[in-house]
């Protein structure tokens, strides 16, 4: 077993059963979070080794807990939720709120993973004060180790500032599906020569900024490639090929939970809405027969 799970599972324990001034307490949790979870530093040194990135959303602590379990770099706290979490057709609609309050689950769960919480539309758009402001809220309200924005050279300042302030940033070009009202779909993007040059530069703008890493989604390998040899910060990529410097995917969508969703860069990885299926089917027909709870399930 890591060190860090110990740690981490020790500290998780200790804050359940002690006060929460507990100087012991403070100790071990204090070892968790500060000394174990990957940091920025070493995602950026994974690109300098040439060591592939793992990224993965999650949206609470059960399923974050096994993620960081089998050992995925950062977990991404997506406005995905929205979808997957709150059933609503676009990102739009989630709160900076609501994102806080997922984002503290996962965190709890995290003991070796970086966690990363989307900043949801509306909340960095208005103006760079209030961009700073709500990502410094999300740092210190969720503790989560950064935030992802998406957008180019038009949010390069807002970046900047937060990044100066001490709030690690992720970027996020391509398909931005907060942009889906000005996109009018979820279409491939960058296809042209013009919006691939624009991809590379609000790119390069975002890396000089001092973005830790940028996820691209749903352009052309080739474009993600170029991107990547020239950005001194890992690209994340989503339906982006194979050259990017990781890959990230829905955890509902690769776990097979999301039978209506398969586009061709998706892979289930499981195929879990079958087991559920199975397991709730079996579950009603017992309760139904009564050979639901059994004598050895009763007291
Ligand atoms: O919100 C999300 O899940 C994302 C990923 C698709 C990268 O932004």
């Amino acid at each position: 077993m890591q060190i860090s799970k110990i740690f981490c599972t020790f500290a998780n324990l200790l804050d359940k059963s002690f006060p929460a001034d507990d100087q012991i307490v403070y100790f071990f949790m204090s070892v968790h979070t500060q000394n174990t979870r990957l940091t920025t530093t070493k995602i950026r040194q994974m690109k300098r080794d040439g060591e592939k990135i793992t990224m993965l959303t999650s949206y609470d602590f059960t399923l974050a807990r096994l993620v960081d379990e089998a050992g995925v770099d950062i977990l991404l706290v997506g406005d995905s939720a929205s979808n997957i979490v709150c059933g609503n057709q676009y990102t739009l609609p989630i709160t900076l709120d609501e994102m806080i309050f997922l984002t503290k689950g996962v965190v709890r769960a995290a003991c070796r993973a970086l966690v990363i919480c989307d900043m949801p539309f509306g909340s960095y758009q208005v103006n760079d004060d209030e961009a700073v402001h709500n990502a410094i809220r999300i740092l210190k309200e969720s503790g989560a180790d950064g935030v992802k924005l998406e957008g180019g050279q038009e949010i390069a300042d807002a970046i900047r500032r937060m990044v100066q302030a001490g709030v690690p940033v992720c970027g996020h070009l391509g398909l931005t599906p907060q942009s889906v009202n000005q996109f009018g779909g979820y279409g491939l993007r960058a296809k042209e020569e013009a919006e691939a040059e624009k991809l590379l530069a609000d790119a390069k703008a975002l890396d000089e900024a001092g973005c830790f890493c940028i996820v691209l989604e749903k352009i052309p390998a080739a474009l993600a490639k170029r991107v990547t040899e020239q950005v001194s910060c890992p690209t994340i990529g989503i339906g982006a090929g194979n050259g990017t410097d990781g890959q990230v995917l829905v955890l509902h969508d690769m776990l097979g939970l999301n039978q209506g969703f398969k586009p061709k860069f998706l892979r289930h990885f499981a195929h879990l809405a079958e087991e559920v299926n199975k397991a709730v089917n079996g579950y009603v027909a017992a309760v139904k027969d009564e050979s639901f709870p059994s004598a050895e399930e009763s007291y």
